[in-house]
């Protein structure tokens, strides 16, 4: 025990926790080799940390399985238990009740790119993700939980990272504003059949990156490694997929359940997506154990919102929901991080482009617009000089920016870029809108619009 100031209560409660803690490993078979237990305060939490002695175990899997911790929670009463696996493998419990947390977070502006930002946490911080391990996103909740914000917030960040974007709204009701949007690849589904649709063109999505990802003699293994060698043969990388499906529950049963036409779709994308960078969100009311079985194994993140049925969400990793008052939408449990008080969007913030628009640093501004003022021409030295970074930034910089597309290789020379129409777009605030004739814009590197 440190010598925090630690009441007397929680030095008896964790006493008998890790007692309990013990015991429920060794019914378990498992074992009990803890090296140390602690208490300590964090983020205005007072958990009971239990380490484990890695080097005394076998295999570490039994020992960190979801299934475990809600057990291993049970087993103490309910109360809640993490792992932290950052070194070691840790339980974290959490011996005082939760404290709250805040009502309603606006979408922070300033999200690092290629990153998810969910909601906040207890500690105040925001949860992020990387969209490559975060795979694909599982949203339960009742009605007026705040599931259509949460998609709304998503597709927002998806849009500002210049993701490409497939939408399916049934009701019509979450994503109206977005309709004929430049990133959209395809127009919004309003049917079961249309929402299929979308699923198939990700999936042949899907497989003409594997023919691209084929021409590739370094073999890539993820988008980020194609994309990275793209930029060094100075060719155009490809953008991430979003593809978001509201009411997803009425679109399965509508086309046969699980092993229906879309169940087998879903779970098709759902293993093949990933090396891809095409990700989707399916968000529901309820998820029978049928619809979740096929693709609950593809699901990085999963999210419940109030839910009225326990056991769904629990079946999803997401103990709790079930608690969550009617008062309090936006706040969810997610299999990952426990409770979360997901981001706020403004339903009008989606239709005004300005929120759309990826932010530019300061740095960034400054050197695009002086590049832009000097022909273009982006070269190592103007970034090293103009914006008195070193060498290696200035590298990093440059690579990120033709990631992004803001910039291309210039042919004539080997270390310079040369901007692109997006970085006039951005700076002179004129973003390429779509026509009315013609709202999909195909683009040789983005998904091709299906006819
Ligand atoms: N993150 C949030 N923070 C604060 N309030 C929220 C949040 N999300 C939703 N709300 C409030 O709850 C209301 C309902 O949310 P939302 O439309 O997202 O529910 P839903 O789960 O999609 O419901 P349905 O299943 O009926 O479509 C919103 O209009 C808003 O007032
Ligand atoms: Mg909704």
């Amino acid at each position: 025990m440190n010598d925090l100031h630690i009441s007397q209560r929680h030095m008896r409660l964790a006493e008998t926790v890790s007692r309990q803690l013990v015991n429920a490993l060794t019914r378990r078979k498992l074992q009990p080799v803890f090296s140390e237990f602690y208490i300590t305060h964090l983020a205005g939490l007072t958990p009971l940390i239990a380490v484990l002695d890695t080097a005394k175990l076998g295999d570490h899997n039994p020992y960190t399985s979801q299934d475990l911790l809600h057990q291993l929670s049970t087993d103490l009463g309910g109360l809640p238990v993490y792992l932290s696996n950052h070194s070691g493998i840790r339980y974290v419990i959490l011996l005082s009740p939760l404290p709250k947390l805040p009502r309603k977070v606006d979408l922070p502006l300033d999200i690092p790119r290629g990153e998810l930002a969910v909601g906040v946490r207890f500690s105040g911080q925001p949860v992020l993700l990387e969209w490559e391990t975060l795979l694909h996103l599982a949203v339960l909740g009742a009605t007026g939980s705040g599931k259509s914000i949460f998609l709304q917030s998503l597709v927002l960040q998806a849009v500002r990272d210049e993701m490409k974007i497939l939408l399916s709204d049934i009701d019509q009701t979450t994503f109206g504003m977005l309709e004929g949007h430049p990133n959209l690849a395809a127009p919004i589904a309003s049917t079961p059949q249309e929402a299929l649709g979308l699923i198939e063109q990700a999936i042949a999505e899907c497989d003409r990156r594997a023919e691209l990802f084929r021409q590739v003699p370094e073999r890539p293994q993820k988008l980020g490694e194609y994309n990275a060698l793209m930029v060094k043969q100075g060719k155009e990388p490809l953008p991430r997929v979003l593809v978001v499906l509201d009411e997803a529950s009425s679109v399965l049963t509508a086309l046969g359940g699980a092993k229906g036409a879309m169940g087998q779709a879903l779970a098709t994308l759902g293993w093949r997506g990933r090396k891809f960078g095409i990700h989707f969100v399916f968000a529901a009311q309820e998820f029978t154990k049928d619809i979740l079985g096929p693709v609950r194994d593809q699901v990085g993140l999963a999210l419940c919102f109030r839910v009225g049925n326990a056991q769904m969400a629990e079946r999803m990793g997401c103990k709790g929901a079930a608690r969550i008052p009617e008062s309090r939408p936006g706040l969810a449990i997610s299999n990952r991080h426990g409770p979360i008080q997901t981001f706020f969007v403004e339903q009008s913030a989606l239709g005004v482009r300005q929120s759309l628009l990826p932010t530019l640093t300061d740095l960034e501004q400054t050197l695009f617009t002086r590049a832009l003022a000097e022909g273009g021409r982006l070269s190592r030295a103007r970034v090293i000089e103009w914006g008195s970074v070193t060498e290696w930034q200035a590298r990093k910089f440059l690579e990120a920016w033709a990631l992004r597309g803001w910039v291309s290789k210039d042919a004539k020379s080997d270390n310079a870029f040369m901007t692109t129409e997006k970085i006039h777009d951005l700076l002179t605030n004129h973003p390429t809108a779509p026509t009315a004739s013609n709202p999909l814009q195909p683009s040789p590197t983005g998904l091709e619009p299906k006819n």
